[in-house]
């Protein structure tokens, strides 16, 4: 892991812990993926070779920045959705501090509009950190544009089981290898077949 992407990592992580703590409303908080979740999903983006990753909801960038640092050495790029503008500028200002800007382009668009946009079988890797209700009104976009080995994650898993139920039925029915891994808020993960 690249030392200059690693501190960036922790100052915004840091940053980001001190806002959401003084923020009332849920949607007003950053919100950002754990360290260790961060961890396993740039581990996962390199064990499946993925070049074209495509995140929905960027936030303030720190899953971009895991999955950016994957990317630069698979020699692949992220594509990450989001609809609030100021995040993704924010965004935009620590991949580029980070040395990614790159492997990132950052799209201010609906992610389920946004997939339905994507080619067929085109995606490596597809990260969910949006609303989690959502997920299914996307059907069958996050299936049709993985390639065949290309793997689906989604936040949440654990923080947020009965949110994350009809996704994880969906999975069951169209992917192979579901399960959840215990890092960070949990981690839904499948592959297609
Ligand atoms: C949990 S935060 C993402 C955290 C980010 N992945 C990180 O680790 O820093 C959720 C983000 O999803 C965005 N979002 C919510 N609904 C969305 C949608 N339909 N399409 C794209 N982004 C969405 C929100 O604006 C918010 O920035």
């Amino acid at each position: 892991m690249d030392e200059v992407v690693l501190a960036v990592l922790d100052r915004v992580t840091e940053a980001a812990a001190r806002h959401d703590a003084a923020q009332e409303d849920r949607l007003d908080r950053w919100r950002v993926l754990e360290p260790d979740a961060g961890r396993f999903v740039w581990f996962l983006a390199q064990a499946v070779g993925a070049r074209n990753i495509v995140e929905i909801g960027t936030s303030r960038g720190v899953s971009t920045l895991w999955l950016a640092d994957a990317a630069r050495a698979t020699g692949g790029r992220v594509l990450s959705f989001d609809t609030d503008p100021a995040a993704q500028e924010d965004a935009a200002r620590t991949v580029a501090e980070a040395g990614l800007s790159d492997h990132v382009e950052m799209r201010l668009e609906d992610g389920g509009a946004g997939l339905a946009a994507l080619d067929d079988g085109t995606v490596d890797l597809l990260f969910l950190d949006a609303e989690r209700t959502e997920y299914p009104s996307w059907w069958p976009h996050p299936v049709r544009v993985l390639r065949a080995g290309g793997v689906l994650v989604a936040d949440n898993a654990l923080s947020h089981p009965k949110e994350i139920a009809p996704l994880h039925d969906l999975l069951v029915r169209d992917l192979t290898a579901v399960t959840t891994i215990p890092v960070g808020k949990g981690e839904l993960v499948a592959r297609k077949p």
